[in-house]
């Protein structure tokens, strides 16, 4: 490609190590529709000839239709996608292949179609966040009933419904998809005709380029245009929290799996044996899905690491950044991929739920709450029923168990309808703040995720 300038070709190791066409042919399609709509602008602003467009067009249709059909492969001696379809456009047509490349660099070429790739495939990202979403609301709402103890420091702290857990992670995989959305819309726009940094001197209409790709406009700054990969950053960040948010999910589902808990029982299709012990059943997906995690911070950190000292403008470095992007990208889509189905096929078991939600005093909140609502100030029903509590442990007995003499011997304010006040039932049924535990307000948030996913 540059031959005038150089006296010998690459040593051919420095050739392997330079060249990207094993990963950046990803981009392929980006890269044709990119030169369609860039021979397009040069055809209007007689840059080049309408014949010649012409030529360019049906050329680079022609490869971009052989390399979907599979009837054309990637020349790996190539050293990138750009290079590959400038050569078999080239190839094809002859001459007028060569004038593809007016007014344009690679810097910002490649700019262009990561844009374009990432700005595509976050769309299949979240299509499955919202697969997930509508998986978990379904399981939420076969579980709105189930009374299960909600946690504080892994410490049994109130009654819950299983549908209300659920629930909150619909809230965080529907912010996920706002925050994706936001990245894309901050990264749509247009940095070709940059060309390698400063611009150039053609009559080019970059505004044209960028309406035929569907950009919301173009890069102000040509520097800028080729040089920031921030918005790959940003995604990858986005993509950092989903994987974050699956973990802690994934943390869950192993616990409610194990014997200790039992609340939920994954189906046979998304567990695994093991080689030697005959009982085992283990939730493999779930503990990869949560190492994933580590993999998809990494590649963030990389990325974020060697951007960190690069002068203006393009660097080598840069090409770096779309192994790192596409390995979050994949990784993100394998783990929401499979985490929908698991959901959908989890099976409850409320018995259990309920028999963990009977021990721990997780209704002593409610017990204070009774004194409180009958007069006593909060500070002094709190001492009250901790003292409660100590003594039901001393006896081996829970609340609900505990005689009425012996209530009464630490307040004449307690009356048999206290037992009513902190039955289980009770304490999820009387939750009905917006956004809480009871079941009318958890039907409410599922009907309202379901609205949001749909829009
Ligand atoms: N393969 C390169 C990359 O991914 C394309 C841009 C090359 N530009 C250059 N000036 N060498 O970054």
């Amino acid at each position: 490609m540059w031959a005038g300038r150089f006296a010998k070709s690459l040593d051919s190791k420095a050739d392997d190590f330079n060249s990207s066409i094993r990963f950046d042919c990803k981009m392929y399609k980006q890269d044709i529709l990119g030169s369609i709509a860039h021979a397009q602008m040069l055809s209007k602003q007689a840059i080049i000839s309408v014949e010649d467009c012409e030529l360019i067009v049906d050329g680079l249709s022609g490869i971009l239709e052989d390399i979907d059909a599979g009837k054309l492969d990637f020349d790996m001696s190539c050293e990138d996608i750009h290079m590959f379809v400038e050569a078999e456009l080239t190839k094809r047509i002859g001459d007028a292949g060569k004038r593809l490349h007016t007014a344009r660099s690679r810097n910002d070429q490649v700019a262009l179609d990561i844009r374009m790739y990432l700005r595509d495939r976050s769309d299949d990202i979240i299509a499955l966040l919202k697969e997930l979403i509508s998986a978990i609301a379904d399981k939420a709402e076969e579980g709105k009933a189930a009374i299960v103890p909600g946690y504080t420091h892994l410490q049994r702290a109130q009654p819950i419904t299983f549908g209300h857990h659920l629930m909150a992670y619909a809230q965080m995989f529907l912010r996920d998809i706002s925050r994706v959305r936001d990245a894309v819309a901050r990264m749509n726009y247009s940095p070709i005709g940059s060309c390698a940094l400063a611009g150039t001197t053609y009559d080019t209409d970059r505004r044209f380029e960028a309406e035929k790709l569907g950009f919301y406009g173009i890069t102000q700054n040509s520097i800028d245009g080729v040089s920031d990969r921030d918005f790959c950053v940003e995604l990858m960040s986005a993509f950092a929290l989903i994987m974050m948010h699956l973990s802690r999910f994934s943390e869950e589902i192993i616990l409610w799996s194990s014997w200790e808990f039992k609340f939920i029982e994954l189906d046979d299709a998304y567990t695994t044996g093991s080689s030697i012990m005959p009982q085992k059943k283990n939730s493999d997906m779930a503990e990869l899905v949560r190492g994933k995690a580590g993999r998809v911070y990494g590649d963030l950190l990389g990325l974020l690491t060697t951007l960190k000292g690069l002068p203006l403008a393009y660097n080598k470095d840069m090409q770096e950044d779309k192994e790192a992007i596409f390995d979050a990208l994949e990784t993100v889509e394998m783990c929401l991929d499979i985490f929908a189905p698991m959901i959908r096929t989890m099976r409850l078991i409320p018995a259990n739920m309920y028999k963990a939600a009977q021990q721990g005093f997780i209704n002593a909140t409610d017990l204070a709450d009774y004194l409180t609502k009958k007069g006593m100030p909060f500070r002094s029903a709190y001492k009250i029923v901790g003292q409660i509590v100590a003594e039901c442990i001393e006896k081996a007995t829970v609340l609900d168990d505990l005689p009425l003499e012996a209530y009464r011997k630490h307040s004449d304010i307690f009356e048999e309808d206290l037992y009513g006040e902190i039955s289980l039932e009770t304490c999820v049924a009387k939750r009905i703040s917006e956004g809480g535990t009871s079941v009318g307000s958890v039907e409410k948030q599922i009907e309202w995720v379901r609205k949001e996913v749909l829009e």
